[in-house]
């Protein structure tokens, strides 16, 4: 039934396309074929998805097979584009809708951002897999996508089913990453997807679960980071968009704003209906993913749990959360290559900011201090990977550009401080 209002709802933006395309804006067919479209996608109630991989159209995450009549020409004019990924905000008005379907119509340009409707490019860059097997994936990925949506708004609201939902993804999540690493694909091609909110909780929920099992966590404690992942930045349903999506640097008043969401994810944790009872360990993470194992982050102060060891699980959600935060477009700057992102996680080892150990397991899963990868060491010097240790991903054996041999696991050696872009 539900999924009915959603397949209306796509027939009227076929119908609208084909008015856009054979009336001039502002006539009775267009406003009448908008407004239609609009009421329906109100009907619907959330947000819409349409993702076009070669052949495939994947509408939130179904794949259609034969799109219907009225919707054809619609997606071919998509495809003609570039546009691989469409988002409409439920919210998305009738001038919303027009203006975003001029723009598709007049070909202009190869993206489309506005505040209700995000259009463009999944950044396939590196397609290594066949269409079919990437498809699957993504729409894979796209099902736990409308299902944490629907978690997330069940437990801003604090029903019980909230956690029940998230219990779920989690436990999907942990299947498909125990059968293959299928998901880790669409978490690199989905960055320019722009819900943040729900694609940076399922990565940093997939990426903690993977590490925490690297770690050797016994599957109960698996489960629960992910789940802690899955809802460690919740408090910011509290923080004015503005601020969230703000392009600038923040000032020190909005700054101060964004660092309560820790604080205020743990108290909507704590008054959702059996967290205390059955997850205690949600609340925690939420309070502390931005702490710092050397408390240079925030909360700070004397509240900050003392001197207390953070917990296993806020520790993993860090890393995890500093590296998707680093490898996703946000307003105020485009996504970093895997090359910067890890070389301001090596960073944050150093200082101790983050884990070491857990940032050098992390690295291990990335696989992206292999050998034959160029590097950057401390002393200013260059070279090349030669080998990798397993517990020492940190402190490889380099071979450096002015002949030398550098093993990094010697103390007087220079350490890692970046690593290179790959060569094409
Ligand atoms: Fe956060
Ligand atoms: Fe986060």
């Amino acid at each position: 039934m539900k999924r009915d209002a959603l397949d209306h709802f796509v027939q009227t933006l076929g119908t609208l396309f084909r008015m856009q395309r054979m009336y001039p804006p502002g006539t009775k067919q267009v406003y009448q074929a908008a407004r239609i479209a609009a009421q329906r996608l109100g009907a619907w109630g959330q947000g819409v998805r349409i993702t076009l991989l070669g052949n495939d159209t994947i509408v939130q995450d179904r794949r259609i097979e034969v799109p219907p009549a009225s919707c054809q020409a619609l997606f071919q004019s998509l495809r003609g584009s570039g546009w691989e990924t469409i988002y409409l905000d439920p919210g998305a008005t009738e001038a919303d809708l027009e203006a975003w379907m001029e723009c598709l119509i007049s070909k202009k340009r190869n993206s489309y951002r506005s505040p209700k409707i995000v259009a463009g490019s999944l950044n396939l860059a590196r397609r290594s897999h066949p269409p079919s097997v990437l498809t699957n994936a993504v729409a894979g990925y796209l099902e736990f996508f409308s299902h944490t949506q629907e978690a997330f708004s069940d437990l801003e609201s604090r029903k019980p089913g909230g956690l029940i939902r998230a219990r779920e993804i989690v436990c999907a999540i942990a299947a498909r990453l125990a059968v293959g690493k299928e998901l880790f694909e669409p978490i690199n091609e989905l960055k320019d997807f722009d819900d943040y909110t729900y694609t940076h909780a399922i990565n940093v929920c997939v990426l903690s679960s993977a590490l925490s099992r690297l770690l050797g966590a016994p599957p109960d404690l698996v489960n629960t980071v992910s789940l802690a992942a899955l809802c460690h930045d919740l408090g910011k349903k509290e923080i004015p968009k503005e601020i969230l999506n703000k392009e600038g640097l923040l000032d020190p008043e909005e700054r101060r704003c964004l660092e309560k969401h820790p604080a205020c994810g743990a108290k909507l944790l704590l008054d959702t209906p059996g967290v205390e009872s059955d997850s205690p360990l949600l609340p925690v993470v939420a309070y502390q993913h931005h702490m710092g194992t050397d408390r240079s982050g925030y909360p700070r102060g004397p509240a900050c749990l003392g001197g207390r060891k953070l917990h296993f699980a806020s520790l993993v959600v860090a890393v995890a959360d500093v590296y998707d935060a680093l490898r996703t477009v946000r307003p105020y700057r485009p996504a970093l290559s895997v090359a910067k992102a890890c070389t301001i996680l090596i960073g944050d080892a150093t200082s101790g900011k983050l884990h070491r150990e857990y940032v050098s397991e992390f690295f291990f899963l990335l696989k992206v201090l292999a050998p034959g990868r160029r590097v950057t060491l401390t002393d200013g010097n260059q070279g090349v990977i030669l080998e990798v240790q397993k517990n020492r991903v940190l402190a490889p054996l380099v071979r450096g550009d002015d002949g030398k041999l550098y093993d990094l696991s010697n103390p007087s050696a220079p350490a890692l401080s970046g690593v290179e872009e790959e060569a094409d």
